[in-house]
């Protein structure tokens, strides 16, 4: 009896270590908070993975920069220490340059515009463009539009940012919107913003109102501008042999998980961004300016001779098609 109890004892522990084995561990590593556009829906990626694919994977989600931030998370990718990112379009300047076309200022009219380009013919083989650097694109993820921040009481016209220090995202084109503005940029990782605002080694940033709001921008600036002047959108990307490598159940798996996530966090997307902006008007600590038609229209014309300077590395096709996305 005894011997038979201890027989079957160890049975279950081999199956059980068998099935342990069996069992792949994703990674899934990204920069912003849970509570953001991309946290989401990396956490319903997370969920639906799992039960898609039950015993066969666990999806482990690291949010803000807990495993890899900004600096890392690329080479961590092509080294196969994660399975899966989703920088922000701004931050691909080393791979390719076709998705600076993503950053040229006042470009897409909205979200609904970068969605529409991006499920087209271009937006479909920007996502395989870097295939030869060893990354595969397999998801355009939204986040929503820029807004202006500085620690100054007047933020309306381009002339009010003149001389200031403006943290950017790892971008030339970034870089190049600022100084035709007249500002100094600086190119930080994502998660010392807070600090660097806070210090005052810079003076503002851009970004969406998700990010500014759960980053806790809004409390170490004074003024936001409503300028909707660019956008912050991401690309899942994977590592192109280890997925080509996958059994054929789980990259189908997957595959549907990550469609399933993609249209669940581009649906909630906008309605966060605008909770946030709520909230933060509600907090009371930054001031929140809106823009006229004329003030708009004068950031712009400060913002788009930095086109012309892209245009040869992006090409002027792809712009125009970016263009016509707009309704
Ligand atoms: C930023 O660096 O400001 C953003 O790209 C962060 C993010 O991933 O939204």
């Amino acid at each position: 009896m005894k011997l038979l109890a201890s027989i079957a004892a160890g049975a279950l522990a081999l199956a059980l270590a068998a099935a342990a084995q069996a069992q792949m561990v994703i990674k899934f590593s990204h920069v912003v908070a849970d509570n953001t556009p991309k946290g989401q829906a990396a956490i319903k990626f997370k969920e639906l993975a799992e039960k898609k694919l039950p015993g066969k994977v666990t999806v482990q989600v690291f949010p803000s920069s807990q495993l890899f931030g900004d600096a890392k998370e690329l080479e961590a990718l092509l080294l196969g220490d994660v399975q899966f990112i989703a920088p922000s379009l701004s931050k691909f300047d080393r791979y390719t340059k076709k998705l600076q076309v993503f950053d040229l200022p006042f470009l897409f009219d909205d979200v609904d515009a970068v969605d529409h380009f991006q499920s087209g013919a271009n937006g479909k083989a920007l996502l395989e463009s870097m295939k030869g650097r060893g990354l595969l694109g397999l998801a355009y993820w939204h986040n929503g539009m820029k807004q202006l921040s500085t620690n100054k009481d007047k933020l309306q016209r381009p002339d009010d940012v003149k001389g200031l220090k403006f943290r950017i995202q790892q971008s030339d084109v970034l870089e190049a919107q600022f100084r035709q503005l007249g500002a100094n940029p600086q190119k930080m990782a994502f998660a010392e913003v807070y600090q660097a605002l806070q210090t005052g080694v810079v003076d503002g940033q851009e970004n969406t109102w998700s990010n500014i709001y759960s980053q806790k921008f809004f409390e170490v600036q004074k003024t936001i501008a409503e300028t909707n002047h660019g956008i912050v959108d991401y690309m899942v990307v994977t590592n192109a042999k280890w997925w080509d490598g996958l059994p054929a159940d789980v990259k189908k798996g997957l595959s549907e998980a990550m469609a399933e996530a993609t249209a669940y966090g581009n649906k909630i997307a906008s309605d966060i961004n605008e909770s946030d902006r709520k909230r933060i008007a509600e907090a009371g600590k930054a001031k929140i300016q809106k823009l006229s038609k004329d003030d708009v229209t004068a950031w712009r014309k400060a913002m788009e001779p930095v086109w012309k300077k892209f245009e040869a590395d992006i090409g002027r096709d792809l712009i125009d098609a970016a263009l016509k996305s707009n309704k």
